[in-house]
């Protein structure tokens, strides 16, 4: 089974996506570490975000390791931000994503495009949304236990600016499936959103 589980920055799809992961006992990929990777490539080579062809290049990211801690950085996530509307980016990285949903057994990815674009076949699609309130003081709240000192208003500027770029961009934009679910975690506790999750999927589940 796949299961597919988009959303905005900061809806807790994530954790829901690994909490499948583990219920199901599915292998999970945080998509949106691979358009990290790129843009921390990207960075570290010095290259121009504004250049698509740039941006391609730095789509070598074997060198990169995925638990590096600096692809949670803001840099990086306002990196990705930018170069994953890039056509050339979204084409260098689907092949790895398209390997993964494809794996023997199934697997839940999270991202942007999963249910639309890397694996409109998935049998259950999630879509996790949460206001942008909601969303930045959660953002907000991570930063400042990782010893951070950020401003909720700049979060939360920042959180809208990404929502809008992600969601305004012709390559892969950020909307759900036709038939995704939604779960709306405003007003969820993990532990409920994670039990939503999992009756949505439920439901979808080719047995069911
Ligand atoms: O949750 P947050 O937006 O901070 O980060 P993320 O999920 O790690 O994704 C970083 C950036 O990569 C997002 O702002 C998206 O623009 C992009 N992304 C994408 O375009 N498609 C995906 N499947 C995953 C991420």
């Amino acid at each position: 089974m796949i299961i597919a589980v988009d959303g905005p920055a900061a809806s807790g799809k994530g954790t829901i996506a690994r909490a499948l992961a583990r219920h199901y006992g599915l292998p999970h990929m945080d998509t949106g570490l691979l358009y990290r990777a790129a843009a921390l490539n990207l960075l570290r080579m010095g290259l121009e975000p504004e250049s698509e062809f740039a941006a391609a290049r730095a789509c070598d990211i074997d060198q990169i390791d995925l638990g590096d801690p600096d692809l949670r950085s803001e840099a990086a996530g306002s990196v990705a931000s930018r170069i994953s509307a890039f056509p050339l980016v979204r084409q260098a990285l689907i092949e790895r994503q398209r390997h993964f949903a494809a794996l023997p057994g199934g697997a839940v990815l999270d991202g942007r495009d999963i249910g639309t674009v890397i694996a409109p076949n998935a049998q259950a699609k999630l879509f996790v949304t949460a206001t942008d309130e909601v969303r930045a003081r959660r953002r907000w709240e991570e930063l400042r236990a990782a010893g951070l000192d950020a401003r909720l208003e700049d979060v939360l500027a920042d959180i809208r600016a990404r929502d809008q770029r992600d969601s305004a961009r012709s390559a892969a934009p950020l909307r759900p499936a036709e038939d995704a679910e939604r779960i709306d975690t405003s007003t969820l506790p993990v532990e409920a959103a994670i039990a939503a999750a999992i009756a949505a999927v439920e439901r979808r589940r080719p047995s069911a």
